[in-house]
């Protein structure tokens, strides 16, 4: 019997502070009119220093499970696709993992610029597809205002910050995600990238002052690369499903310019009330870019039981990923006010038990370094 991924719950979380084009006119040459000509972002959400990129994809995560009416202890994987992690490692997917309580969980990070949150749900996929794991949390997260140059007018009027989750579960009922379509040409890997801080630039004084922990990108040509790998992995996702064009009822893209939207729309013959765009609001959140267009999606009522859409993603590597899915989830009710609390009252134990488990760890370290000296004392002596 075939196994199927469905999605079953998602949730999003984007800082409240609103960045305008207005506001960047002041600080770098460049004006609103340019702006929403050139990409139709009018603003970006910007995470303050606390609003870290594993908090984010926490609050998503866990509207994610609150829809979908799980126990975090269900979930089999969590899976985070970032290119802006909370730290080089332990991967930002641990620290959700933890504070979500999913403690049969494995965790891992993904990294596929924008085109990371594809890539991560196609992973999910095929992991319950194959039966290695049933339920699986998907979090497109990131924190990209921390590694923009604001002297840049290139780059630092294209992104925002924001999370988006969903929560995937195996069942034998047909539907869910049908096809999925990844790709990769890394030729074109100097066109957008972080040049320092790995292990070719390691981090220091020198690659701080030449600014090499900015994202550099050449905007025309990755233009001209999204232009053509949108439609065609599109179509590509459509034809490996079985579907017919005409059967997309929402196209949910990468949401980086309505110019190249409306190019790969175009392309396709997808009308555009079956186009979904919400960057004028949230500017380019990299891989939380579609989970966050899904979530604005089924709130405004454009996705319904039984509706075919294609997800469709391109960015740095360069990488690109499309997938087709036959949404089957019903539209959750407002959650009863004894399941929320019950929520908080696990998500509180699940704190107290972790902080417990790091207070045993330092006191079995601090035990054993002084068993460790009491030992030595007297062949010291
Ligand atoms: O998720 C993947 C992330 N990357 C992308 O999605 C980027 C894809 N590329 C793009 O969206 C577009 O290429 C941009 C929006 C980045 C740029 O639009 P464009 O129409 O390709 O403009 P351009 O780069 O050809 O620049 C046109 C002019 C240049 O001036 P000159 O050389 O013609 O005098 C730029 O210096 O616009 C200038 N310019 C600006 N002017 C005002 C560049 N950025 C700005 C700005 N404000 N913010």
């Amino acid at each position: 019997m075939p196994r199927y991924a469905h999605i079953i719950g998602w949730g999003k979380s984007v800082p409240p502070n609103i960045l305008t084009n207005a506001d960047l006119a002041k600080k770098v040459d460049t004006t609103d009119e340019w702006i929403r000509e050139r990409t139709g972002i009018q603003q970006r959400h910007i995470a303050s220093s606390k609003e870290t990129t594993a908090l984010l994809a926490l609050h998503a995560a866990r509207d994610a499970v609150e829809v979908a009416d799980v126990n975090p202890q269900d979930i089999d994987l969590v899976i985070v696709a970032t290119a802006t992690p909370e730290y080089p490692f332990p991967a930002t997917a641990c620290l959700v993992q933890n504070a979500l309580g999913a403690e049969r969980a494995g965790a891992f990070d993904l990294e596929a610029g924008c085109s990371g949150f594809v890539y991560a749900l196609a992973t999910a996929t095929a992991l319950i597809r194959s039966e290695m794991y049933n339920t699986v949390l998907v979090v497109g997260a990131e924190t990209l205002s921390r590694i923009l140059d604001w002297s840049d007018r290139a780059t630092c009027v294209l992104f925002g910050d924001g999370a988006g989750a969903v929560l995937l579960r195996g069942s034998d009922q047909p539907g869910g995600v049908l096809s999925t379509i990844l790709g990769s040409d890394g030729s074109g890997g100097e066109l957008l990238m972080v040049p320092g801080g790995g292990s070719k630039h390691p981090a220091g004084p020198d690659t701080v002052l030449s600014k090499q922990h900015f994202v550099k990108m050449n905007g025309r040509e990755v233009y001209r690369f999204a232009t053509r790998v949108m439609a065609q992995a599109s179509r590509q996702a459509v034809d490996k499903a079985g579907w017919q064009l005409e059967q997309i009822d929402l196209f949910l893209p990468h949401q980086a310019n309505v110019r190249i939207i409306d190019s790969a729309a175009k392309s396709l013959k997808i009308p555009p009330d079956k186009v979904f765009v919400n960057l004028e609001r949230y500017g380019n959140t990299s891989a939380a870019s579609i989970p966050i267009a899904l979530c604005e999606a089924l709130d405004a009522g454009k996705i319904k039981t039984g509706n075919n859409l294609v997800m469709v993603g391109f960015g740095a590597g360069l990488t690109w990923a499309s997938c087709a899915i036959k949404w089957t989830a019903a539209q959750p009710g407002a959650p009863a006010p004894q399941r929320a609390a019950a929520s908080r009252l696990r998500y509180i134990w699940s704190g107290i038990k972790s902080f417990g488990f790091q207070l045993s760890r330092h006191i079995d370290a601090a035990v054993s370094k002084t068993l460790d000296v009491i030992e030595r004392k007297p062949s010291d002596e």
